[in-house]
């Protein structure tokens, strides 16, 4: 699968993408990410990427020459499965969103700052919009490292453990139930007998129940009750 991202602050993008879980998923070829500068592309002697906006107001917004130059010279070489802004009036991010887009074969992120993208650059080519949340960052790019690691790490072959990210809170709509590891006892805390028991129709009905039990508190709007 192949990720291109269009940015005016590369750097932003660097650590995310080249350590960890989305290293290795590079290194076996599973995914491969290409980070692109739209800065060259802008107007001007100053390489204007920006400007400011109609009616008035505070904050700049992304021109829409640059990012078409960039957004057709991409096109030329890749059909995308999506052509995503990411933007927080952009529909809410969720894992079943994470699952469909790890089916395709590219996908083209756009960054925007400022006030963000002309909106005839939305328009004319943007196919998805995603919010990370309800909040507003200061870019795209933040958002863009993590839809790319949450769908990066859903490829066959990136996870080790094949089933880790089928058993992941939220694959079932449900939070995922609590862990442990060694020591099995810690400050008087033990962990619970029955993952120690090597039962495991037993283990996974504990785990049911305790997963069903921490949505219920934590998060009811998941089991559609609240
Ligand atoms: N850009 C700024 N804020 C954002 C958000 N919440 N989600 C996605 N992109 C953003």
């Amino acid at each position: 699968m192949h990720f291109d991202i269009i940015t005016v602050v590369p750097e932003l993008l660097d650590s995310p993408l080249t350590h960890s879980i989305l290293r290795r998923a590079q290194e076996k070829d599973l995914l491969t990410v290409q980070v692109h500068d739209l800065r060259p592309y802008g107007l001007g002697k100053h390489n204007s990427t920006d400007d400011y906006q109609f009616g008035g107001g505070a904050g700049m917004v992304m021109r829409c020459e640059p990012l078409a130059a960039l957004i057709d010279e991409l096109k030329a070489k890749r059909t995308y499965d999506e052509i995503i802004y990411l933007t927080p009036d952009g529909e809410r991010y969720t894992q079943a969103r994470a699952n469909r887009l790890s089916m395709s074969e590219n996908l083209l992120l756009i960054c925007g700052h400022y006030k963000g993208i002309d909106e005839r650059i939305r328009e004319e080519y943007v196919t998805l919009e995603i919010s990370i949340g309800d909040y507003v960052l200061s870019g795209g790019e933040l958002a863009a490292a993590i839809v790319v690691d949450s769908i990066g790490r859903l490829l066959p072959g990136v996870i080790g453990d094949e089933t880790s990210a089928l058993t992941d809170t939220f694959q079932d709509d449900l939070l995922a139930p609590p862990v442990y590891t060694r020591p099995a006892e810690w400050r008087g805390r033990e962990v619970p007998e029955v993952l120690r028991s090597g039962n495991t129709p037993a283990i996974e009905e504990w785990r049911q129940e305790q997963a069903e039990e921490r949505t219920r508190l934590r998060r009811p709007d998941l089991l559609g009750d609240d």
